[in-house]
């Protein structure tokens, strides 16, 4: 039986990897962060079968007492903080975890457990300010904000751990995947819990920043897998893990809103402070790579992900009105 270590796993890709792992057979370990309440709500469905260990990105010996610990096959740096406007409130923090966490943990994996394979969440906020359409794995990264910048440092020290000593280690390339178990600050996820809200009566309005940034909107729980087969490889290599489609944030809400019998511009108003110092106007991969090599491809499409979001939040809400 395989050793799975996910750092994240609380998170919304954290879940549905330890989903698809614990489907695969193998020993899932899932490192979390110390805190008065515990924020175990996407993974209560499968508290049982999993093993959490304490440790935090911020502290190096933590982590390295979790990899002693679980003496793990593959590892998943999912954890990070992970919401951009953040991270021009907290440009440090950011650094901190979503950087040099990364470092923290190729240090740990360097000294216990190097033969372990290592998975690094790199991200599409790294292109920015893009230099072309689509993206690569070969186009040059034009960060825009403190995130992006620390995305860029992770997946450099990455390809640099691998490269100076030999580890398996890769980073996946994600454009933004959304899911049910998104978190509610992100704009799908906005958008589809203030849908279900206002068609139960709840609220009237919507506040939202810019409806015409584009991003290549895909499914959480189909590159979950693109992260495992990445994993499954003779050699490492980074991967662009796409939809090859981009989408603005305004058709997400027109679907949306339709998909409840609603129209978007009855309840949609705009409120400047939600708009970005610095917006990555459009974002479109190109998965040709991950789809030739991994034989990775997507299963839900655009529409297919606006009403599985829209239909759970309402099904949520009716659940929590009775
Ligand atoms: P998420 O839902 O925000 O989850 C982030 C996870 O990181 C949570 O489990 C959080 O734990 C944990 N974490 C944060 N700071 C930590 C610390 N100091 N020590 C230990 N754990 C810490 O993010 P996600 O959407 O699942 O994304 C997973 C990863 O992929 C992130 O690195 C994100 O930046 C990256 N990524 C995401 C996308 C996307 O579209 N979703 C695209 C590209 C890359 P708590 O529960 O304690 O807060
Ligand atoms: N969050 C938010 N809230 N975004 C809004 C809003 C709003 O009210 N109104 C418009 N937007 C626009 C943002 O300006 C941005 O252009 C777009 O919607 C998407 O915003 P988010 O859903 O917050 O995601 P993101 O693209 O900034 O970042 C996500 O994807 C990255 C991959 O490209 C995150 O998951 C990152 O962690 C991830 O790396």
């Amino acid at each position: 039986m395989k050793k799975a270590l996910i750092t994240g796993i609380t998170g919304q890709d954290g879940s549905y990897l330890a989903d698809l792992l614990l489907s695969k057979g193998y020993e899932v370990h899932g490192m979390v962060r110390r805190s008065s309440t515990e924020t175990f709500e996407r993974i209560g469905h499968i508290k049982n079968d999993i093993q959490l260990v304490q440790a935090d990105l911020l502290d190096q010996l933590s982590l390295i007492k979790v990899m002693e610990a679980v003496q793990p096959d593959e590892i998943y740096n999912l954890a990070a903080m992970s919401f951009v406007p953040t991270s021009w409130s907290q440009p440090v923090l950011t650094g901190e975890f979503t950087a040099i966490g990364v470092t923290r943990m190729l240090e740990a994996v360097r000294q216990v457990c190097p033969t372990a394979r290592f998975y690094q969440a790199s991200s599409s906020e790294m292109f920015g300010k893009v230099k072309e359409i689509p993206q690569t794995e070969n186009t040059p990264f034009h960060p825009r904000s403190p995130y992006g910048v620390a995305k860029a440092y992770g997946h450099y020290i990455t390809v640099n751990y691998r490269e100076s000593y030999d580890l398996f280690a890769v980073s996946g390339i994600l454009f933004n995947h959304e899911s049910p178990r998104r978190g509610k600050e992100f704009v799908t996820r906005k958008i589809t819990d203030g849908v279900a809200q206002i068609k139960l009566g709840m609220k009237d309005k919507l506040m939202l920043g810019n409806l015409d940034a584009e991003r290549d909107w895909g499914f959480a729980g189909d590159y979950v897998e693109a992260m495992w087969r990445m994993l499954q490889q003779d050699t490492p290599d980074d991967f662009v893990v796409a939809t090859g489609q981009t989408h603005s944030v305004r058709r997400f809400c027109e679907l949306a809103f339709k998909r409840a019998g609603l129209h978007w511009e009855d309840h949609v108003r705009i409120d400047p402070d939600l708009v970005r110092p610095a917006e990555v106007d459009q974002l479109l991969g190109d998965p040709a790579k991950a789809k030739a090599v991994l034989g990775w491809a997507q299963q839900v499409d655009f529409e297919g992900l606006v009403n599985m979001m829209v239909d759970a939040d309402l099904e949520r809400y009716k659940n929590v009105k009775g």
